[in-house]
């Protein structure tokens, strides 16, 4: 099934993606399908939606290597749709809903899901109260396997076409999962600099990548692991009336052509300026949006003078970058991991909630696991 115009909001598809068709699983067949899908941090980010979760503007992210969930999946037919919900082992009835949610918003590219009883366990890597969103790598994951589980229908087994419907799916449950897919960079929203761009799915952009990008570390140091006080979907309404709204799209526009030279020429300068200033634009937007959100920590402010400082007086290439929250991503090359280790432990750590902070770097995205 193709998307069609009518299900998009003002919304042309750039791109066919084909979905199976099939109105229900066969009676009596079980199908199942396991997925590890990592998480994602935006160096470019997505903030503010329309219609069916397409993005306000495009954005770019690197996928991470050790912040990953694993889901598995089993699936049959049933007269009504049926979610059972374990998380490391334990049911969870309260994740169901969110779930059917999901369901709900595919089921015009999956009729078969309306009529099937799910059984789903999902693990993450990474601690629930570490202040790192989940919900990229944990809908990804779901994602995949119902990509996978309409593949099983199909027969298609095109890897860019399955790439494409997962991350299809997966914008579909959280934008951010759209990029969780890939491995290294990918883009979610059309933009005329990266070939075929889309804002119904991500695509990767790995392509000529300098050698100094292909491997970056994130250090994630938790400033405060409380649960952040918007939610993200009603931080993207923020955006639907604010002041800044055009400036920011245009913004955005012309940070992902210098992010995507940046990325293939080497160039760190450019490549630091952009990553913080969106780092920074996305806090100020909250900030300055109607209803007004503060979500930094006095530590975070602390953490960037000293980050900013630090690089001045060095000249290693380091950066930062925040999500929408208080904990601090720094990032920088292989080459300088064990200078900025000491620099961590030595000047940062002492802001760290417990001294606290998670090691992760670009990491090569999804991996099918053997089904159970
Ligand atoms: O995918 P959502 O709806 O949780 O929104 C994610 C928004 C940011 O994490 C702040 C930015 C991004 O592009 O990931």
């Amino acid at each position: 099934m193709e998307i069609e115009s009518s299900k998009k909001d003002m919304h042309e598809p750039t791109k066919d993606v084909s979905f199976s068709s099939v109105p229900s699983l066969p009676s009596g067949r079980t199908f199942a399908a396991s997925w590890n899908a990592p998480s994602n941090i935006a160096l470019l980010k997505y903030w503010g939606k329309h219609g069916t979760q397409l993005p306000m503007n495009p954005s770019l992210s690197m996928t991470l290597k050790n912040a990953k969930s694993s889901t598995s999946m089993t699936v049959k037919y049933s007269e009504h749709q049926d979610i059972v919900f374990h998380f490391h082992g334990e049911e969870k009835p309260a994740f169901a809903p969110k779930i059917k949610t999901f369901l709900s918003r595919i089921e015009s590219f999956c009729p078969w899901i309306t009529k099937a009883s799910f059984s789903i366990n999902s693990t993450n890597t990474f601690p629930h109260s570490a202040g790192i969103a989940s919900s990229a790598s944990s809908m990804a994951a779901l994602a995949l396997c119902i990509a996978d589980i309409d593949t099983q229908l199909s027969g298609d087994n095109d890897q860019p076409s399955f790439l494409r419907k997962a991350s299809l799916l997966a914008r579909l449950a959280s934008g951010s999962a759209s990029r969780s897919v890939y491995g290294g960079y990918a883009v979610w929203g059309h933009h005329p600099a990266i070939e075929d761009s889309s804002d119904d799915f991500a695509v990767s952009f790995n392509q000529d990548i300098h050698p100094v990008f292909k491997a970056i570390h994130d250090d994630i140091l938790i400033v405060d692991s409380t649960p952040k006080a918007v939610s993200s979907s009603a931080g993207h309404s923020l955006m639907n009336n604010h002041y800044f709204r055009e400036g920011r799209i245009a913004q955005a526009n012309k940070h992902l052509e210098m992010l995507k030279t940046a990325l293939q020429k080497g160039d760190m300068d450019t490549f630091i300026r952009v990553t913080e200033n969106e780092a920074m634009t996305l806090h100020s937007l909250m900030m300055s949006s109607e209803e007004s959100f503060t979500l930094l920590h006095p530590n975070t402010l602390v953490l960037i003078h000293k980050i900013q400082s630090f690089r001045k007086q060095s000249d290693i290439p380091v950066c930062f970058t925040l999500d929408a929250g208080p904990n601090i991503h720094l990032l920088y090359p292989e080459a300088y991991a064990e200078k900025i280790r000491s620099f961590i432990n030595n000047r940062l750590k002492a802001y760290c909630e417990k001294g606290s902070y998670l090691q992760d770097e670009t990491g090569k995205g999804p991996q099918k696991r053997k089904a159970l």
